[in-house]
């Protein structure tokens, strides 16, 4: 990484104001509203956060200091004694929300359950007691590998009302990487289906977690909780293996909920490093569950009535921070689905937003550009004027798809939230606060309350508006990680010593490229191991790609740098096309001149390579470092086990 700033091309000029009728409905209703409150926090951090976790949490014993900060290592409000599963469940029951809808779950074949908060409590609180049982205590760590069911939620609120620490493994994984991490994390126990549904198959997942335990690859794991969802033939073995539904009328419906330290571990979440093995990211109890609370109320804008649906899985950030605790610690009602929009059924997400009234929708700009690819005519056919509000998550977000979105889904009448955050923030960190905020397509807009955000050089300098530069955070804030589980060199490392710290003051380093604009918006032009440099200039991906997706034959682009000799760098682009495009060499020669006008010559890429899909982790993110190998025409090295699907590998190698 070299401290040269990133030259930003991307020409975003279009404003969209909310609705007056939003505005004067939402929780934070104007730019000066927001402006006033940012002040307040900027000025004193810790009064700002302890007034509201004062009150919008309960706690068992209130805390005796706001934040300990001993750079890099924060500690938010300790002395203080609070659940989180409390807090979700618990409070709510002495109130009308009793009785309330707390999830709706739909299925993939179509079957769907609703939860209210009664009866998310009783299973949580068996399942807990189950967990108890089984010989889990406080402070052991749990894995879950689960489908999108009830029981992913239910199994994560049961660890965190006894004290168990949770590592949720997306159940898309190999069983090569669940083993990875519950040997990493020395688990106790596991909680798992026997599958679920995926684009009409069942993903097996009990014969994973079996493959997983093999030769005693993980000897701490003493017992496995098996959930019925798929009813297919798997093996139990005596001793180890418990059925969920076997249990369930066993154990008491009694749990109370464990006083836990604010920072006490809550959960271990592994985030796929760049390079080497993932890392464990650690978050903690009491600032964790603040930060994730009011970021959901404020952001979402959530009412009462609302119906809330975030599409994200269970396993990675967003499915912890904004489908269980963030919503349910708010009482709000949140829609679960197991599956994706499919060949078999591509109005699946339009069907389901119909059905249950959906007033906010929170997806990725990867599922985006699939909606894009099956054609309006989808969503066009289905009743969606319930929505009031959506979201994206995940990626910058190309300028064409934002206006899509707005469009077609919003119907030129829903605020759109472009949310920045990490698994490593717990929280979404930038973001448009719907109701206050005027947005632009492509930016994430301003920093949420409380987050001291700018952009700096690798002194951490401040960089003047409209340069590019390192996206950093200036002071801590209640959802930050707290370290690599097992590994704080790691976390010292990755994330505070980038930008030396200069007088004692640390700076975290988000790793993504970004520039603020002159209203102050941020732009984030992607991850800092992804920039290309050609001729000397250092271009965000994701403006070239951006370039790329405003012509009608893209569906989506993926750019990388290949070593050229006299540039540094030549752009390569993968690009899969929207039905009725071949890709011929007119079209290649077409899309370069395209690149080359909307952005300039310098960004034009040298070579164009069509494909039927892209390589992407599971939380959608397209993994340039793969392609960067191909690209080169070198074998792919690295961490390849966060892939959603290796087939895409197989054939783009092929295509080599
Ligand atoms: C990286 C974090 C946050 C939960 C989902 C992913 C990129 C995320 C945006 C956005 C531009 C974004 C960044 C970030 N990213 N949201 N709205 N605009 N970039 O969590 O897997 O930890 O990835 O995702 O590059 O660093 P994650």
């Amino acid at each position: 990484m070299s401290d040269i700033s990133i030259e930003s091309t991307l020409q975003e000029e279009r404003l969209f104001s909310p609705p007056a009728a939003f505005s004067q409905a939402a929780q934070i209703k104007s730019l000066a509203e927001y402006e006033s409150i940012y002040a307040r926090a900027q000025a004193n951090p810790e009064q700002f956060w302890a007034e509201l976790a004062q009150s919008e949490l309960h706690w068992f014993k209130k805390w005796d200091k706001v934040l300990d900060w001993q750079p890099p290592f924060a500690k938010w409000f300790t002395g203080g004694k609070i659940n989180i599963s409390y807090n979700c469940l618990d409070r709510h029951l002495t109130t009308w929300r009793k009785n309330k809808a707390a999830l709706i779950w739909e299925g993939e074949p179509g079957d769907s359950r609703t939860l209210t908060y009664a009866q998310l409590h009783r299973e949580v609180c068996q399942m807990a007691n189950a967990l108890k049982q089984m010989g889990v205590a406080k402070g052991d760590l749990v894995g879950i590998y689960m489908p999108m069911i009830p029981e992913a939620a239910i199994a994560m609120l049961a660890c965190a009302r006894i004290g168990a620490v949770h590592t949720v493994v997306f159940g898309g994984f190999s069983a090569d990487a669940l083993r990875d991490r519950l040997a990493n994390g020395q688990a106790k126990a596991v909680i798992t289906a026997d599958g679920g549904w995926r684009k009409d198959a069942i993903v097996p997942l009990k014969i994973q977690v079996d493959k997983a335990l093999e030769n005693n690859a993980c000897p701490t794991v003493e017992s496995v909780l098996v959930v019925q969802r798929t009813k297919q033939d798997i093996e139990m073995l005596a001793g180890r293996d418990i059925w969920w539904h076997e249990i369930q009328p066993t154990v008491s419906a009694d749990c109370p909920a464990e006083e836990m330290d604010a920072e006490d571990m809550l959960f271990v979440l592994y985030t796929s490093g760049s390079t080497g093995k993932p890392k464990g990211v650690v978050h903690t109890t009491g600032g964790y569950n603040l930060y994730s609370h009011i970021t959901t109320k404020w952001i979402f804008d959530l009412n009462d009535t609302d119906v809330y649906w975030c599409t994200a899985d269970v396993g990675w950030i967003t499915g912890h921070s904004y489908i269980v605790y963030g919503p349910l610690s708010n009482g709000a009602t949140a829609i679960m689905y197991e599956g994706v929009a499919r060949p078999s059924n591509p109005g699946c997400m339009w069907d389901i937003i119909e059905k249950y009234g959906v007033t906010i929708f929170y997806t990725a700009p990867t599922a985006i550009r699939v909606f894009m690819k099956m054609g309006e005519e989808l969503p066009n056919a289905r009743n969606l004027s319930s929505l009031r509000l959506l979201g994206t998550v995940g990626e910058p977000i190309n300028p064409e798809a934002w206006m899509w979105y707005h469009r077609v889904i919003g119907k030129e009448k829903c605020p759109i939230v472009d949310t920045w955050w990490q698994t490593e923030t717990g929280g979404i960190m930038i973001t448009a606060l719907p109701g206050a905020i005027s947005t632009k397509p492509g930016s994430a807009t301003r920093p949420f309350p409380g987050i001291i955000a700018e952009i700096v050089d690798l002194d951490g300098e401040p960089l003047p508006a409209n340069s590019g530069g390192y996206l950093a955070v200036k002071h801590p804030w209640p959802g930050m990680m707290r370290t690599v589980y097992g590994d704080d060199e790691r976390f010292r490392k990755t994330y505070w010593e980038h930008i030396p710290p200069k007088d004692g003051k640390y700076m975290y380093f988000a790793g993504d490229g970004a520039r603020q604009d002159a209203d102050g918006y941020f732009w984030v032009m992607g991850r800092i191991d992804d920039v290309l440099n050609v001729s000397g200039h250092r271009l965000g991906t994701m403006e070239v790609e951006s370039a790329l997706v405003s012509h009608p034959s893209v569906a989506e682009a993926a750019v990388v740098g290949k070593p050229d000799e006299i540039k540094g760098e030549e752009i390569v682009a993968f690009v899969t096309l929207n039905s009725n495009y071949a890709g011929d060499d007119n079209l290649i020669k077409e899309l370069k001149k395209h690149v080359g006008n909307e952005i300039g010559a310098i960004a034009r890429p040298g070579e164009i390579r069509f494909t039927d899909a892209l390589p992407k982790t599971r939380s959608g993110k397209i993994m340039r470092r793969l392609l960067r190998d191909l690209a080169a025409g070198k074998e792919v090295s690295g961490d390849t086990s966060t892939l959603e699907d290796r087939s895409v590998l197989d054939k783009l190698r092929g295509n080599d």
